[in-house]
């Protein structure tokens, strides 16, 4: 379970605390299911739901897979792509084969870059879509599908498509079901960047190696803790903190973490947050950093520049291993000091420097924290963040689960491409 730390950012609320009642209303309508967009919020129940059957077809197909394939080519975009990212590199399993990620974009030189990647090695494609018209994946995996179809023939090709899509409609599910691959449902209640608990996220997860079975048990157990109503909540302390900060005009959020795994999590943090608060007019704009290496790109800008910033700072209790600082014989380069302490403990020692003097510049901090970087602080997160994401954008006023701004470039794109209407 994540804890939260709002001393860093209290100083900044002029004596007031969180708005906790605003939180307890907010939270009442997502559970009660009576706000915008309530129809969505079936993610609130994946876990519990996925246990099971469906769980236990993820995981033989996940196996057979691992039993097939040296690659396997995940295509997808956006809530069809990032929940899977961000687990397989935080999580970063062993012994599977190696998780390609396609369908993000147009670019030729991206793609061939992938092919080559792959070479004569054994693949298979786990395609994504819940409408299946999106141009992107759909591109990316008719070319994919293509490949597959000249080096095993159509037959074997087909017995390494897994299509994860809308249980019902759509263009892939019709290609799925006249060509018989195996197929995975995104629920109808659950929009894409709600989905890594379902099939999207778990059968790329499961493939590459994750204990998948671990994540959902104990992402189950936390989305039951966060239905707790009141103050202890963390998701309402967050929820309640960002919204306060923003209130005072800290429009940007910024989500570090010491971890450069963490990398693909905050790529997923953005997209949930963005995509579910930035409308209307409103919506803090969530960015991301990765310290240590960001002090020395970023840190100027966050030390000095406009006062619009706070941060969230994600950190992990324990490394899964620690690594020891040598001692060196005439200490040439004067690191002795350091010597016999764990690389851990320094990371540590520099995010509580980093901490005070970012406060002290007047950048409010939120510490969010879980016990490990493994497949149950990966649950832990995407729970915490969901939930809090859901009461935030009922604090802020809008559908937290709609993207209807999306839309916008798609038609440009569509007319200017010459698709037929
Ligand atoms: O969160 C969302 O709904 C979006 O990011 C979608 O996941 C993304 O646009 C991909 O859509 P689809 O799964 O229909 O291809």
């Amino acid at each position: 379970m994540v804890k939260v730390d709002l001393s860093g950012a209290i100083g900044f609320l002029d004596g007031a605390g969180p708005d906790y009642g605003a939180a307890g209303v907010a939270h009442r309508v997502l559970a009660e299911g009576t706000g915008a967009g309530a129809e969505f919020t079936g993610w609130r129940q994946l876990p519990r739901r996925v246990q099971g059957e469906e769980l236990k077809s993820i995981l033989a197909a996940a196996e057979r897979i691992r039993a097939t394939s040296e690659v396997l080519v995940v295509v997808g975009i956006g809530g069809s792509y990032l929940g899977a990212r961000a687990g397989v590199e935080l999580i970063q399993p062993t012994g599977g084969p190696e998780i390609i990620f396609a369908g993000t974009g147009f670019s030729p030189d991206d793609l061939n870059d992938k092919i080559e990647r792959i070479g004569d090695r054994d693949f298979s494609v786990n395609v994504v879509s819940k409408s299946g018209t999106t141009l992107e994946p759909a591109a990316a995996f008719r070319i994919f599908r293509g490949l597959l179809e000249k080096k095993y023939g159509a037959a074997a090709a087909r017995k390494r498509i897994y299509a994860t899509t809308d249980a019902r409609r759509g263009v892939l599910k019709s290609i799925a079901d006249a060509e018989g691959y195996d197929t995975f449902v995104v629920p109808d209640d659950v929009g894409g960047r709600f989905s890594v608990l379902s099939a999207v996220g778990l059968l790329p997860l499961a493939a590459a190696g994750c204990d998948v079975r671990t994540l959902v048990g104990t992402a189950a157990e936390d989305l039951y803790a966060l239905e707790q109503r009141g103050p202890e909540n963390p998701a309402w302390q967050y929820a309640a903190m960002r919204n306060a900060l923003y209130a005072r005009g800290k429009t940007v959020e910024l989500l570090a973490c010491y971890e450069p795994s963490f990398r693909f999590m905050a790529e997923w943090w953005k997209q949930l947050y963005g995509e579910s608060e930035g409308k209307d007019g409103v919506g803090i704009y969530p960015a991301s950093v990765e310290f240590n290496a960001d002090l020395h790109s970023m840190g100027q800008y966050i030390q000095d520049g406009p006062r619009m910033l706070f941060e969230t700072v994600v950190s992990f209790d324990r490394p899964r291993r620690d690594y020891e600082i040598p001692f060196l014989m005439g200490d040439a380069d004067g690191l002795n000091y350091l010597a016999g302490r764990g690389l851990g403990d320094v990371s540590r020692v520099a995010m509580e420097a980093v901490r005070a003097a970012h406060i002290a510049g007047g950048v409010p901090n939120i510490g969010v924290s879980v016990p490990r970087r493994d497949e149950a602080g990966f649950a832990d997160l995407v729970t915490f963040f969901e939930v809090a994401c859901g009461i935030s954008g009922y604090m802020l006023g809008v559908n937290p689960f709609n993207q209807p701004g999306v839309e916008a470039y798609k038609k440009n794109m569509f007319r200017m491409l010459g698709k037929p209407e």
